[in-house]
């Protein structure tokens, strides 16, 4: 009876024990859309207010969605990028996530779109949002209007027709200085891109997958 007694209290205390214990949680990985971004300043509240009013207005096409727009921000001033190159303005999401890091490096961004509209659009914004100054948009063919560019480029960003990934990376690469970047978005679409930044030695390419498929590719020293 007394033995019983006590294997019963021994049993009971480690039930309780094993309740009382904090319990491991399944794990989930932070969701960066849960924690939106802080303005640090002025200038980059305003644009994140444009970046905010464009969006619920529609004023959209295409655009990336935040959580690639803010590691378009992190990668660039994290490269202290002087010159920024996009293929893809639309109507100039982008363009101003990208401005947050280069009003804080003093960089600049020049972006290139086929679409007279929506290039018009991206000005606007761009003004709105007071980073005109930060900004080049040049309108046209960017498979011909790419021809003007010089280096060093710090980061380059495709984001136009899927079918011209390729010739891009291949006009794009020779201007990027060692240590740069060359980002592209919607890779999963783009087969023959992947091929070419995941088999050249020269480059180092990972592949972020929370928003739309970015790939960041390193030219290496
Ligand atoms: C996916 S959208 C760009 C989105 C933009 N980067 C953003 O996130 O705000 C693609 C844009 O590329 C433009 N485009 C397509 N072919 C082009 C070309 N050959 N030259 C310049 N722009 C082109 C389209 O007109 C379209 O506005």
């Amino acid at each position: 009876m007394k033995r019983s007694l006590i294997l019963l209290v021994a049993i009971a205390t480690a039930v309780s024990a094993s309740a009382q214990r904090p319990t491991r949680s399944t794990s989930v990985a932070p969701d960066s859309t849960e924690f939106p971004p802080i303005a640090r300043s002025a200038a980059e509240k305003k644009i994140l207010a444009t970046l905010d009013a464009a969006a619920k207005a529609g004023e959209t096409y295409e655009n990336v969605p935040a959580s690639d727009g803010r590691l378009l921000r992190l990668l660039t001033e994290a490269v202290d990028a002087k010159q920024v190159v996009e293929i893809g303005t639309s109507t100039g999401l982008s363009g101003m996530w990208f401005s947050t890091a280069l009003e804080k490096t003093g960089g600049h961004l020049t972006t290139f779109e086929y679409d007279p509209g929506r290039a018009a659009t991206a000005k606007r914004h761009f003004a709105e949002a007071g980073v005109e100054q930060l900004i080049t948009i040049v309108q046209g063919d960017a498979h011909k209007t790419l021809a003007r560019l010089h280096g060093p480029i710090d980061v380059a960003f495709i984001d136009a027709d899927k079918d011209g990934y390729v010739d891009y990376l291949n006009k794009l690469l020779p201007l990027v200085r060692p240590g740069g970047l060359i980002l592209a978005h919607n890779v999963d679409m783009v087969p023959d891109y992947v091929k070419a930044v995941t088999t050249n030695p020269s480059l180092e390419t990972v592949f972020y997958m929370q928003g739309n498929g970015l790939a960041v590719t390193l030219k290496k020293r």
